[in-house]
């Protein structure tokens, strides 16, 4: 499948221009062709051309490159040191950070979060005293690093003009930059709540309305440019034209409509096509599958949502998988997805907190999942003892990454591997009773 295909061209890419030990830390939830690894001398950003990995860009790498490299005064804004391209691959290499903690998902709650705003506040002024907007402070876009400092990421609506323009684009996510601003710094103010924020909300909603209106639509360079144009084209006829593409779209839509607790929330490119979500899977499966042998195993996955687990197990060489949730509607989006990746799981409708003994009717698996499930269980110690008669277990709770290592080891696993951590900033775990 072209899927698979492209993930070997990637793992070709990166080994060849990165090394062995470049590690994967961010992948763009709005195409997996754009991504970000980590090695011991630089961060790298790299970007395949693909209609996907395009569209929504105001600028090309190159042009953040540019922009970078005005900005290598600010702290927060890792420094840049080159760009190249070579045929349909781009890349950008910055100066290696002091360990990211992650993206934290907990960036714009209040409290514990004002000292990230104001962080942010002051590398935003930094970057509009010189004239540049990011234009994007979303929180995917910031990292706290294990130096305790901002790092600000994403420049790819990035624009220059007068501080007072940037200031205003920054703030308040209005165009006076002559672009759209995205997510502004008061999207990301610690929440409030009241009536008179709420006016001033509404106020601040009318007023963007009518500014948006007075300021002419640009062109982004990305869609002057003919490749792009073309391109965007090819892709959305490809889509209609193959059939396990086309399902795979299916499945994309079917699980959105899902009364899961989390129906496709997992985002994912291929052959140029986005199939959206809240969270890159890419980055969920690249810690698993680079630690985690499949290869003629049985795999019984816990709370499948849409089985993408299962898929990738069976296409890395899983012998037979098995994927079980509660919720009927989710796993006909998951069957759906693995008729879309040529592949064979099987998916069956189950409720690991009913008091029927569900147990027996899952036996001979090699290797069970728990990912991000049992918060979601009523009897968790039930799962706790189906898993420790297992012999290898895949493991995300919702504890502390101590707590999820003493559950494990209570349970009888002793050999324990911390995989790193998911896209959810949890820790994934394989254990086995070895
Ligand atoms: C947060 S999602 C995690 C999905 C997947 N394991 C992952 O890590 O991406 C939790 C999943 O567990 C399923 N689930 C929740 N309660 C369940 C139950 N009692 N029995 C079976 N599945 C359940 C939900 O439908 C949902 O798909």
């Amino acid at each position: 499948m072209k899927y698979v295909q492209e993930q070997e061209e990637w793992d070709r890419f990166v080994a060849d221009q990165l090394g062995a030990d470049a590690e994967l830390v961010r992948v763009s939830p709005s195409s997996s062709d754009c991504r970000v690894y980590r090695t011991p001398e630089a961060i790298v950003m790299i970007r395949r051309f693909t209609p996907a990995s395009i569209r929504g860009r105001n600028n090309s790498l190159e042009d953040e490159y540019l922009i970078r490299q005005h900005l290598s005064s600010v702290t927060g804004v890792p420094a840049v040191r080159s760009y190249t391209r070579m045929g349909e691959w781009e890349w950008l290499e910055m100066e290696p950070l002091p360990e990211l903690c992650g993206y934290d998902p907990s960036f714009g709650k209040p409290l514990e979060t004002f000292k990230d705003f104001w962080d942010v506040v002051q590398v935003t002024m930094q970057l509009n005293r010189l004239g540049c907007s990011h234009g994007n402070l979303h929180w995917q876009h910031i990292g706290r690093n294990v130096a305790g400092g901002i790092s600000v990421f994403g420049f790819d609506h990035a624009a220059l003009a007068a501080p007072w323009r940037c200031t205003l684009r920054d703030l308040l996510g209005w165009p006076t930059c002559g672009r759209r601003g995205t997510f502004s710094l008061l999207n990301r103010r610690p929440r409030l709540r009241g009536r008179a924020i709420d006016f001033v909300r509404r106020v601040k909603a009318r007023l963007t309305r009518e500014v948006r209106k007075l300021v002419p639509k640009t062109e982004s360079p990305s869609t002057q440019d003919p490749h792009v144009a073309k391109s965007t084209f090819v892709s959305c006829t490809r889509l209609r034209a193959d059939p396990a593409l086309s399902t795979l779209a299916e499945a994309w839509t079917v699980g959105s409509y899902s009364t899961a607790s989390a129906g496709s929330y997992y985002s994912l490119d291929i052959a140029g096509i986005n199939f959206p979500g809240e969270r890159p899977w890419l980055l969920r499966w690249d810690r698993i599958r680079k630690q985690v042998d499949f290869k003629g195993k049985r795999l019984l996955e816990l709370g499948c949502n849409m089985g993408l687990l299962s898929i990738h197990a069976k296409l890395a060489g899983a012998a037979y998988c098995l994927g079980v949730d509660v919720h009927t509607d989710i796993l006909s989006a998951a069957s759906l997805a693995a008729r879309g990746f040529e592949t064979e799981v099987e998916f069956r409708q189950l409720n690991l907190s009913s008091p029927s003994p569900w147990e027996q009717e899952l036996r001979g698996f090699d290797m069970v999942t728990a990912l991000s499930l049992l918060n979601w269980v009523r009897n968790k110690e039930r799962v706790w003892s189906f898993l420790a008669r297992h012999q290898e277990v895949l493991y995300e709770g919702h504890e502390s990454e101590q707590e999820a290592e003493r559950n494990l080891r209570q349970a009888g696993f002793t050999h324990i591997i911390r995989l790193g951590r998911s896209e959810r900033h949890r820790h994934l775990f394989y254990a086995s009773q070895r």
